[in-house]
């Protein structure tokens, strides 16, 4: 490992849970799958295409030009119509695909007829405001079904859509609108959050002042909030309601580009990620129904990631809906009412399989046991958890408390890039280690590989690569064609390289040691400490920063800064200005990013070629001796930064 790389290799499991017998008898993955993949990988994966309904069916499975992969070449297909007409016309119309809930209480139920008709009622709004196959359309919304309808509208007209997480700000919506010239944006008045009603629309009224390629704003109405309604702003029920809830999907190219989604790299820039059609859409459906064992017709499924993330996009949206699966979609915080709030949902709605992140799994811990303890979930059979490392004593919290000791956990590692689940248990196959994602899944070809590409074996830690394409990667970041082949494909030769480190255990089991860049990992949400860097140094108060991610209890990793103030500003305005500086950042990129600690300091510690090291910062920021500062330019600073931490030390 190279020095700049600070791993740990520290931990040691020896428990390992087997599934039962009674788990393994009913199982829908069994060894057969592994086997087939070993045997002929690419016919596995048709295998697994031919699942989906094909307009027209590919005459090649896979096109590799390392690092551009196509797959399925010449099938035709539909998400939309695989994900709503399929079932209907099979005969599935009347099951429910949503049991949403509001965070106010209210509810409401669509089944998969309702949503073929919503979204054919929504394809046609957006052709009338003269959405086209292969035009963009930015989706700015709240957790509510329409952001489920608004997706799939687009899918099925061909327009790609580029969802943005309701809590970012309006800079960071107006830069990912201009980027992907997006002509439509979807949002709402706003939503429901920590019992009371937030607006969004405003965000939006801010952004499209610097957005000259949207024509039109579609506003959701879902809390009644006063909107000042523009000349392109149109209200979503107006136009909806006046449309045929016929819709005829077109089919098109298994490589059609379904969407974009940003996600923060080591730039300030983030990256427009963009998937296509067949390959993810496959890969979507069969993890969903493997690594959570789906039953669809008995499920009630719930996966408590929001829309504006990629695992809403996987998980709740295109694999369960292709599957047909029943969901749970809700709206809000798990404290609101009360901390019991999740709870009483999963016993109100039987809710069989959870899929949530370890961010809240530790919160459930701190709050304490009596709360799930006060609801019955006996209805649990699986759980899932995703986005970070899951640590061994929220792992075993998780299996005691909240399933009973009697559900598998699958602890599934991906990312925003490989589309969906690449490593993660099987359930029904594999005895699980807690805080391990245990192995590749059948089709995945993984490695863990030292600086020199060598394999490091059984017990031994270093970079986590994928060898062989596989259908749901990545086509490429929009409107950056280079960028894509230089950020995941020129670390080592011919390999992705995916952030992440990882060791093998002596079993070779695969446990992810977090990200080996600059990249922080805040509540399962990928934060780049140069987009923080970047905003705090847009504060007029700031000449420089610098941003690392610190080990945190409740959120896996929290952003600490280290600013150098300009020239006139007074340390001691001390309290107040770090305040302005954290209110800054939320307003810049979004409260997400709020450091948790900002410290002023004189110096950075700066390596001769002006690299700032911030593996040193990170050993400030955790309270851990400094280690090797001999490459500095100022050996001193450190010091000087030390006692600066204990000086002006800020938190809330
Ligand atoms: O560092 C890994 C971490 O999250 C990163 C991907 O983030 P994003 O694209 O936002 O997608 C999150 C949801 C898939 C990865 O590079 N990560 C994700 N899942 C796990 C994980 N780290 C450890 N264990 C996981 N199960």
């Amino acid at each position: 490992m190279s020095e700049e790389v600070a791993l740990e290799n520290l931990s040691y499991e020896d428990r390992a849970f087997a599934p039962s017998p009674e788990f393994v008898a009913q199982a829908n993955a069994t060894p057969a799958l592994f086997e087939a993949a070993e045997k002929d990988r690419l016919q596995f994966w048709a295998d697994q295409a031919a699942e989906l309904h094909w307009d027209q069916k590919w005459n090649q499975v896979l096109d590799w030009q390392i690092p551009f992969a196509k797959w399925f070449i010449g099938g035709k297909l539909n998400a939309a119509y695989n994900c709503l007409d399929r079932h209907v016309n099979e005969g599935r119309g009347d099951r429910v695909a949503f049991y949403f809930e509001g965070e106010p209480g209210d509810t409401k139920v669509y089944t998969y007829k309702d949503m073929l008709r919503e979204v054919s009622k929504a394809a046609n709004a957006l052709t009338e405001l003269g959405i086209k196959s292969g035009d963009r359309v930015a989706i700015y919304l709240p957790m509510i079904p329409e952001a489920a309808i608004a997706m799939l509208a687009c899918a099925r007209i061909g327009a790609a859509h580029s969802v943005v997480f309701g809590g970012f700000s309006a800079d960071s919506l107006s830069a990912r609108i201009n980027d992907a010239t997006a002509k439509l944006v979807i949002t709402s008045d706003g939503g429901f959050r920590r019992g009371a009603p937030f607006a969004l629309k405003p965000a939006v009224d801010e952004a499209v002042k610097t957005t000259p390629s949207v024509e039109n704003v579609l506003v959701v109405k879902r809390t009644g909030q006063e909107s000042t309604m523009g000349a392109k702003d149109i209200w979503w029920h107006e136009l909806i309601e006046k449309q045929s809830d016929q819709h005829t999907a077109e089919f098109f190219d298994s490589e059609h580009v379904l969407f974009i989604l940003y996600t923060s790299g080591t730039t300030a820039k983030p990256k427009g990620i963009f998937h296509t059609t067949g390959g993810y859409l496959t890969q979507a459906a069969f993890t969903h129904k493997m690594v959570f064992d789906l039953k669809p017709a008995k499920d009630v499924y719930w996966c408590t990631a929001d829309i504006g993330w990629i695992t809403g996009h996987s998980y709740v949206v295109y694999g369960p809906m292709a599957n047909g699966a029943t969901q749970v979609m809700y709206e809000g915080t798990p404290d609101t009412p009360t901390k019991s709030r999740i709870f009483e949902i999963i016993e109100k709605y039987k809710v069989s399989i959870l899929y949530t992140a370890p961010t809240l799994i530790r919160t459930w811990m701190k709050w304490g046991a009596e709360f799930p303890n006060s609801c019955d979930l006996t209805s649990l059979r699986l759980l899932g958890s995703v986005g970070e490392p899951i640590n061994p004593e929220a792992w075993m919290w998780y299996r005691e408390v909240i399933g009973g000791n009697r559900c598998p956990i699958v602890d599934t590692w991906w990312q925003t890039e490989t589309g969906a689940i690449l490593i993660s248990p099987l359930p029904g196959i594999t005895a699980t280690k807690p805080g391990s994602a245990m192995g590749t899944l059948p089709g995945i070809v993984g490695k863990v590989i030292d600086d020199e590409e060598r394999e490091v074996g059984n017990g031994g830690a270093g970079y986590l690569v994928l060898t062989q394409p596989w259908p749901s990667m990545l086509r490429g970041i929009w409107g950056e064609p280079e960028r894509y082949a230089e950020t995941y494909w020129s670390r080592f030769a011919e390999k992705y390289f995916a952030g992440d480190g990882a060791k093998l255990d002596k079993d070779g089991a695969i446990w992810l040691l977090g990200r080996v860049d600059d990249v922080m990992n805040v509540s399962g949400h990928r934060i780049s400490t140069t987009e923080v860097e970047s905003a705090l140094v847009s504060h007029p108060a700031v000449a420089e920063s610098a941003v690392v991610g610190a080990k945190d209890e409740m959120t896996g990793q929290a952003i600490v800064a280290f600013v150098i103030l300009r020239g006139g500003v007074e340390h001691h305005e001390g309290e107040a200005l770090v305040k302005e500086l954290r209110d800054h950042v939320a307003k810049e990129i979004g409260p997400i990013a709020k450091p948790r600690q900002i410290v002023v300091v004189n110096e950075l510690p700066k390596t001769r070629s002006g690299k700032i090291m911030r593996r040193l910062l990170r050993d400030v920021a955790e309270n851990r001796a400094v280690g090797d500062s001999t490459t500095l330019a100022d050996p001193n600073v450190m010091k000087l930064i030390q006692s600066g931490l204990s000086a002006g030390k800020s938190e809330d």
